[in-house]
């Protein structure tokens, strides 16, 4: 794989395979090809080594950033002055038109007072026993260990965490169909196309064929049938009751039924495959790291033993969180966000017009020689040796940043940090040997072909 570097150990630190940028000296059509066909493989020498990088496609002016005052200047300082890009609306808004995920201004700003309480710390704390349920039964399930593919077995756990925690487990609930849903959207809207790079297809709502419909539909279903059970049973303290008795606590104005409908549905597209994925590669790199695996299970002796992780026990848990960090770092599961400008504004020195499109590149940015020592090696002590990459300023920005930064971020720490600890302390992993993970963006960022692993008892 030309595009991809391989994987390799040195002086004993691992390095996973990483999409090589382009030279600067290939034609317009190879570049444009091979960022359709994976864009992370599509950025410039310019994009890691500047902190913004600008060219004219189309007739229009793009800025590939990956700076982290840069993405403040975006995400925070003049927020207003930009809005989600036309094709985020086109890929995302055939499905959440009207949730979060989508809206912006003041009914972005109403759903988020409304929405964000549902996400504080007390409300995770509640959640750990029921994550903790998932993470037996799907260890149970796992037994002597066979081969499992990585990407799937995660997708089984995080899905049924959203399921039982998020979504108070209901009765009715076909979760097999619900998942696939969700899978063919994403996968539906998430793979480029040449209409994609046209300007004005921006404004047109993007036809995601008779399966994706489908797919939308079911999800629709799916959202109603829950809400309406909620809305009966008036009980709970699970998401989907949360989001029915949830008020902006400005207005006191609740969310409209429309509006909860879009909202449950970006909590099952936003919600589970992007801890899936940071489990995935977790998962691969503590495989090929057995000294990283090692100092984990000793961390889960330590801290947990036999009995089932807690809530508390995760700010003690500080080498878990490092990995699950660096993971994210090395594998963003968002690796891109973009934006349209809608007003003139300057950023990182550079004038930018009301039409341009800003390419958030976290992808770049967490793997940029100039802000990282060694930036290609799996190195979760950096997280332990420098604290405040935790920080705001700090160029690691996996959950975005500013306002719109992920209302879930909390939720998805705990659920990725219980369940690598969980599954370590119980489990020598083995990634098959033939394995060679390319990381491919579909909106997330995927192992393409997946990644074979072994999960032996101890
Ligand atoms: C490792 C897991 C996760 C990652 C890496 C992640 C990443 C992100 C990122 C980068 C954004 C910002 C998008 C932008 O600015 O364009 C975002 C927004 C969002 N995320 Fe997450 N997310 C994760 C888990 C979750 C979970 C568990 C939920 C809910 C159950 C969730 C719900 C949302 C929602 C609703 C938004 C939109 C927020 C807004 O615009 O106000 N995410 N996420």
């Amino acid at each position: 794989m030309a595009e991809t570097t391989q994987q390799t150990q040195n002086n004993g630190k691992f390095y996973p395979p990483h999409a090589k940028p382009l030279k600067g000296t290939e034609s317009f059509a190879y570049a444009t090809w091979r960022f359709m066909r994976n864009p992370i493989e599509g950025f410039g020498p310019l994009t890691y080594s500047q902190p913004i990088a600008s060219v004219k496609s189309l007739g229009v002016r793009m800025h590939v950033i990956s700076d982290p005052a840069g993405m403040a200047e975006v995400l925070t300082q003049h927020e207003p002055a930009f809005k989600k890009s036309p094709l985020d609306q086109r890929i995302m808004g055939s499905a959440t038109r009207e949730g979060l995920l989508s809206v912006h201004d003041e009914q972005w700003k109403r759903q988020r007072r409304a929405v964000a309480p549902m996400f504080k710390h007390r409300h995770m704390a509640d959640l750990a026993p029921d994550v903790n349920a998932v993470i037996t039964a799907f260890s149970r399930k796992l037994g002597g260990g066979g081969e499992v593919e990585l990407s799937a077995a995660m997708a089984d756990v995080t899905f049924d965490v959203l399921a039982k925690a998020l979504l108070g487990d209901p009765q009715g609930l076909n979760r097999e169909t619900l998942r696939m849903a969700t899978r063919r959207v994403v996968t539906a809207a998430g793979t480029l196309r040449p209409d994609d790079l046209i300007p004005w297809t921006g404004y047109v709502p993007r036809p995601v064929g008779p399966r994706g419909m489908m797919a939308i539909k079911r999800l629709r279903t799916a959202a109603d049938d829950l809400l309406d059970e909620r809305s009966q049973d008036n009980g709970g303290d699970d998401l989907v009751a949360l989001l029915v008795g949830a008020k902006d606590p400005k207005t006191g104005e609740a969310l409209s039924r429309r509006e909860q409908r879009d909202n449950l549905i970006g909590f099952f597209i936003a919600g589970h495959e992007t801890t899936a994925l940071t489990l995935t590669w977790a998962f691969y790199l503590i495989g090929m790291d057995k000294a990283v695996q090692r100092r984990l299970r000793d961390e889960a002796a330590a801290i947990i033993g036999t009995r089932a992780v807690e809530y508390d026990d995760l700010v003690k848990l500080t080498f878990t969180r490092a990995v699950i960090d660096e993971t994210m770092r090395l594998f963003p599961p968002a690796p891109v966000l973009a934006r349209q400008c809608r007003k003139a504004v300057t950023i990182c020195g550079r004038e930018i017009e009301p039409g341009d499109i800003m390419i958030l590149a976290n992808y770049v940015m967490h793997r940029t020689e100039r802000l990282w020592d060694d930036p290609l090696a799996f190195d979760p002590d950096r997280f332990i040796r420098q604290p405040e990459l935790r920080k705001k300023g700090a160029p690691f920005m996996p959950f975005g940043g500013g306002p719109r930064i992920c209302v879930g971020a909390a939720f998805a720490v705990m659920e990725a940090v219980m369940v690598l600890i969980s599954l370590v302390r119980d489990y020598k992993i083995k990634v098959a040997p033939d394995c060679y993970p390319r990381p491919k963006m579909t909106v997330t960022l995927r192992p393409e072909g997946g990644i074979k692993a072994r999960f032996e008892k101890l």
